[in-house]
């Protein structure tokens, strides 16, 4: 049985198995998450696996400590701060620009990166014994309610997480809402627990409506998944060309006979979640290195594998229609 009462012996070792890489599902003010430690990749694709979406999404951090933000982010605006004065701890989750410390699989390979302060002693103590934050996103499979109890959380994740922390019923019981600053302006990504009325008496009007980030000041269409600006293909024979400087990511070692200009291994081992932890962050690379073309190698769509290869396919969906 891995559900146990929270209290100080419980929630120290909650922090050791996030210390570990593990995965801990605690209680907040708004939902259960399904937490990790949110600078280790290897530990947040592990968040992916046991909630077996069949994508990334980018995540939360959790933080205990209002300046520790500073570490992550990077922010000119005192309306920013106005915010955290006034609703952190509490169901507030803003997205700012990231800083290089923060893991690429956390943002799903965007350049921003979303955070919170939860208003819970447990969540709170756990942030802090662990000593990082804490990424988590609500603690239920993909296409299930968020969890306001630890009994639903043992439903959905029972067998996938290391602890459940057992604090009782979740006061808010919705999701926190979320809001992202971008160039001056404040857009709403989701409503939620703490109502917008209330955040726009403090920094005015809020756009609705996602971010178009070619243009900017202006709500569009654009998802906000993050795709490589060189063109990105599956790898095929018939696209090498020895005219052309071409990347290959590879799952494992790399068996074409082909002079690429640059090589990437996903996983020496084939472990889909060394995989995962290193896609964002090997796309990014590549990205910089004035590549013509990028290709990279299928994977099996099996466990993590689904979601490696929903990603990509909208990655390279972009590059071979336009
Ligand atoms: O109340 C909550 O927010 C709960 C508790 C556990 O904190 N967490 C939660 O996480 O609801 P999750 O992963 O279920 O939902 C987070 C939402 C996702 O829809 C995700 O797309 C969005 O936040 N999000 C995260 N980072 C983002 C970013 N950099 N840009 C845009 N959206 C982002
Ligand atoms: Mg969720």
């Amino acid at each position: 049985m891995n559900l146990v009462e929270s209290n100080s012996e419980t929630i120290k070792k909650a922090s050791e198995i996030i210390r570990h890489g593990g995965l801990v599902a605690f209680p907040t003010e708004t939902v259960y998450g399904l937490g990790a430690d949110g600078l280790n990749s290897i530990a947040v694709a592990k968040i992916f696996e046991a909630k077996k979406r069949p994508s990334f999404n980018p995540l939360i951090l959790h933080i205990a400590d209002k300046n520790y933000l500073h570490n992550l982010v990077e922010y000119k605006d005192t309306r920013v701060d106005n915010l955290i004065s006034k609703f952190w701890p509490g169901p507030l989750t803003l997205v700012l620009p990231k800083k290089d410390i923060v893991p690429d699989i956390v943002t799903a390979g965007n350049p921003t990166v979303a955070v919170r302060m939860p208003n819970h002693p447990i969540a709170l103590e756990l942030i802090n014994e662990s000593r990082t934050p804490i990424a988590a996103p609500s603690a239920n499979k993909f296409g299930h309610l968020s969890p306001t109890t630890a009994k639903h959380v043992q439903k959905y994740l029972g067998d996938k997480v290391d602890l459940i922390l057992d604090g009782g019923k979740s006061f808010v019981g919705v999701e926190s809402t979320i809001i992202q600053y971008h160039e001056g302006g404040f857009y709403l990504l989701r409503h939620g627990g703490l109502a917008k009325e209330e955040i726009e008496k403090e920094i005015g009007e809020i756009k609705s409506g996602k971010i178009d980030v070619n243009k900017p000041n202006s709500p569009g269409q654009l998802p906000f998944h993050y795709s490589p600006n060189t063109p990105l293909h599956f790898y095929n024979e018939s696209l090498l060309d020895s005219n052309k400087k071409i990347g290959l990511i590879s799952f494992q070692k790399n068996k074409i006979d082909f002079s690429f200009s640059s090589q990437k291994v996903l996983s020496q081992t084939g472990d889909l979640r060394e995989a995962a932890s290193n896609l964002f962050l090997f796309l990014h690379e590549m990205e910089k290195e004035n590549l013509d073309l990028i290709l990279i190698e299928p994977v099996e769509e099996k466990g993590l594998g689904r979601a490696i290869m929903d990603r990509l396919r909208k990655a390279t969906y972009r590059h071979t229609n336009q």
